[in-house]
């Protein structure tokens, strides 16, 4: 038997992208704009996401961009509500924003611990909690969580990240079984060329990270992950996705 499945188009969602501004986040909104999605861009530094957005129009695509702090839940809510007044709904989320100062816990940077618990899950569910009243108004909707491999294992230097992705898959998949209406992916990258490394402010992680990146795929690789999920028809959740250069072990 041949079962047909409904599908809208794959092309044109609002599809609204954190941490935007460098790396993975930047990557993707310029392969979904290519795609002919409408990219709305949020970070910190505003300059930057101007110019990737003017950038991208250059191209022919489509990109607007609004300042976001994601550990600050009223400015989640203010970068959601104007992309919601310019396009009247929100297809895709794009949880990407993320930090990763690694460093062994007997260094007890607890600032940096806070942060990382600040910016990996509190931004995460900042977003869930600005789009998921929205989708569920709108009877569909699609939130992709950027994790990690490192939400897969534990290693040295990354206890804290690490569990950082390990919260956002379970987040994740308890969303995911909450939901009947709002697809939930979590894509969990490998070493990836961005500039995530800089946040490590111990000299010997710095140094090994840096190394370790010399392995790294490039961010499209990531991008091209997050608009397959995307790609799919709204029946076909794509829930799970690790991307890792073949030579990482
Ligand atoms: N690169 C890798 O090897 C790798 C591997 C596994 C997972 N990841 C994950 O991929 C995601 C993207 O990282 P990346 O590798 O592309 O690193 P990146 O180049 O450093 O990008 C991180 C992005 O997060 C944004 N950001 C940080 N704090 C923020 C905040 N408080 N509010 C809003 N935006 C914030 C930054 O923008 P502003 O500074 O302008 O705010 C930047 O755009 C992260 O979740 C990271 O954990 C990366």
């Amino acid at each position: 038997m041949i079962v047909s499945v409904p599908s809208t188009p794959a092309s044109g969602r609002i599809v609204l992208i954190t941490g935007a501004s460098s790396g993975i986040g930047q990557a993707t909104a310029r392969r979904l704009a290519e795609s002919g999605h409408r990219v709305f861009l949020g970070a910190r530094r505003v300059e930057r996401i101007a110019a990737v957005a003017a950038d991208i129009r250059t191209q022919g695509g489509n990109a607007e961009h609004h300042v976001l702090d994601v550990t600050d839940r009223r400015s989640m809510g203010a970068f959601v509500h104007a992309a919601r007044e310019r396009h009247g709904r929100i297809d895709v989320l794009v949880n990407n924003a993320g930090v990763m100062p690694l460093s062994r816990l007997d260094a007890l940077k607890v600032d940096e611990w806070n942060q990382m618990i600040d910016v990996n899950i509190r931004g995460v569910l900042h977003g869930i909690a600005a789009v998921l009243p929205i989708m569920r108004s709108q009877g569909e909707g699609h939130i992709v969580n950027i994790a990690s491999v490192s939400g897969h294992r534990a290693d040295p230097t990354a206890a804290v990240y690490g569990a950082t992705k390990f919260a956002v898959r379970a987040i994740s998949e308890g969303l995911r079984q909450e939901s009947r209406d709002v697809r939930v992916t979590v894509v969990s990258p490998g070493l990836t060329h961005s500039d995530l490394a800089e946040s490590i402010t111990d000299p010997g992680t710095r140094d090994a990270v840096r190394a370790q990146m010399q392995i790294a795929m490039p961010a499209s690789a990531i991008a091209d992950a997050v608009a397959y999920a995307i790609g799919q028809p709204p029946a076909v959740d794509v829930n799970e996705i690790v991307v890792r250069p073949t030579a990482q072990a």
